[in-house]
Order: C-alpha cells, then structure tokens, then sequence
C-alpha cells in the first residue's frame, strides 16, 4: 500500500500568501485542510487542487477570532493523526491609533494573532511528539522586529505586538522541542502583495520599495521549512547570521540584567549597589 500523504492545515487559505501557500503544497505531494471565513473562495481553490494536484481538500469555513469556532477547528487539529503541517497563516492589521482602537478590533486581532495560533499549536503538538514527526508554521512580519523604529505608519502597536508574540513564541517553543522530532518555525515577511491592508494599492507607488508576491514568500516557506529554520525572513539574504548576532545581544542583555541583583545607579542604586 502507497504511505498515505502528509496532511498540511492552512489558516488565511482563502487569499494572498496562504492561497499561495496551499497550492505549493497540493503540488509538494499533500492533502490539505484549508480554513478561512469566505468559504467559496476556499472551495474555488479545494476544485483547483483537486483537479491539478490530485489532492484531498477539506475545506473548514471558521472564523478564527471566534471562540467557538476556533474551539470545533482545534478539536478536529487534536484528532487528525495524518496532520504533518499546521500553518498558523490568517491575520488582518487592525491598524490604527491605539487610543482610538475599538474593543473589539483590539480582541480580534489579539485572538488572530496570538490566542489562535497559540491554541492551534497546543491542540496539534501532542499528536505530532507522540509521532516523533510534524512541524508547525506561524506566519508573522518584520513588524515583529519594529518596536522602536519610526515607520510613517498608522498605529501598528497592536498589530506589532502581537506579531513579535508570534516570534517570541515560536523561537522559545523551537527550542523546547528539539530533540522531539517536530519543528517550529515562524516566518517574516516583508510587504507582501495580497489582499493585506491595501498592499496590492501599495505596490508600485511611488517611493514604494517592490513588494514580494505571495507565491515567493510561500516559495520560501517550503524551502526555510526544508532548511530546517526557526525563522525565515523571505527577502532577507543574511537573515540567518543576524539571528545569530541577535541571539548573542539578547543572551548578553538578558545575562547582564540578571548579574548583580543590585538595582541600576540610574534608578537610585548608590555606589555600593544596594
Ligand atoms: N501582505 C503583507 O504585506 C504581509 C506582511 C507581513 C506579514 N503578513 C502576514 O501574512 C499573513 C497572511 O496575510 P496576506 O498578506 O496573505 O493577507 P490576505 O491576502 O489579506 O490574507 C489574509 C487571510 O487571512 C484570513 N482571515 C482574516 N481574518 C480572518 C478571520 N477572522 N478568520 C479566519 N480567517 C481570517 C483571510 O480569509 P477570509 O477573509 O476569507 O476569512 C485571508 O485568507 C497574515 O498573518 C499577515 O499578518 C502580511
């Protein structure tokens, strides 16, 4: 009997990078799970896969800032035994002035970013350890690494906070994993030409610097994927000697905070440190 084929979850399927996404992966030999909340979309491209690719396609109408609808998908992830990929992919920007933010804007994208994916993972992770094999995917930004830098943006504080949870995240959970058979990583893209926040208006502006297309930040998914990355910046030559160099400030900042016990002069500590 043929080994049956691996089983791929993507989230956002119904447009841009995970549109792209999922057709790579139709095409890299698997079944899929595609999940978004415009279902025709979804079935447009179940009907391309099917017939192209010669896929399985299962298509999960779910809106994933929704509790209970995230709570149906993450029991159907717990019990798929065949699933080898999950692509935490959906998100939307939110953007805004945060003391403006509506309420709900600020919970959703919270939910789409960060409790979603988080809970996704969680219901997928004991089925994958138990077969010593899987990965995990989350879609962040570059905005991840934007805290402190002065864009000209709307207010992006939400949105960037949220996609640095994403590789926080991902980066500590790759870590507790080794050694278990199953991967994490988690992507950075930089602007992408979707249907995110008007990029497609964006691309070609003036001033504008060329936006990737989402068919080669899912191309680079695939290959950070098969390089065994923990974070993959798309359009990033050096990306992984800056993680690198990164990890080494960050080990200092953490290891210097950490070395006295003693509060900082600056904040009133004295000369003899108490
Ligand atoms: N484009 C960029 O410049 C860029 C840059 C960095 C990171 N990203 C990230 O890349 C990921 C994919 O975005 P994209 O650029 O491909 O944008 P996109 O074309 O707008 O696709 C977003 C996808 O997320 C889904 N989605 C949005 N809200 C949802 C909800 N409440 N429930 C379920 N699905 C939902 C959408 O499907 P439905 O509307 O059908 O639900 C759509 O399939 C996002 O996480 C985004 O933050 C994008």
């Amino acid at each position: 009997m043929p080994a049956p084929r691996p089983l791929a979850l993507v989230t956002g399927a119904s447009s841009g990078i995970g549109r792209a996404l999922a057709g790579l992966l139709a095409r890299d030999g698997h079944d899929l799970i595609v999940v978004a909340r415009r279902g025709e979309r979804l079935e447009t491209l179940a009907a391309e896969l099917r017939s192209q690719a010669g896929s399985q396609v299962e298509v999960v109408v779910a809106d994933l800032t929704d509790e209970a609808d995230v709570a149906r998908l993450a029991g159907r992830v717990a019990t798929e035994e065949r699933l080898s990929l999950l692509v935490n992919n959906a998100g939307f920007s939110g953007y805004g002035p945060f003391a403006e933010i509506e309420a709900d804007v600020l919970r959703r994208v919270v939910a789409i970013h960060v409790t979603t994916p988080a809970t996704l993972v969680r219901a997928a992770l004991p089925g994958m350890i138990a077969r010593g094999a899987g990965a995990v995917v989350n879609v962040a930004s570059l905005l991840a690494l934007s805290g402190p830098l002065r864009l000209g943006m709307a207010g992006r504080a939400t949105y960037s906070g949220a996609k640095s949870f994403q590789l926080v995240f991902t980066q500590a959970l790759a870590a507790e994993l080794e050694g278990s058979g199953v991967r994490a990583m988690v992507c950075l893209p930089g602007m992408v030409v979707s249907e995110f926040h008007g990029s497609r208006q964006l691309a070609g502006r003036p001033g504008m610097p060329p936006l990737m297309s989402s068919e080669d930040c899912a191309r680079a998914i695939v290959a950070g994927l098969a390089l065994g990355e923990v974070v993959c910046v798309p359009g990033f030559e050096d990306a992984p000697a800056f993680f690198e160099r990164f990890r080494d400030l960050q080990q200092e900042t953490l290891a210097a905070g950490n070395a006295t016990g003693r509060l900082a002069r600056r904040y009133g500590g004295d000369e003899a440190g108490r």
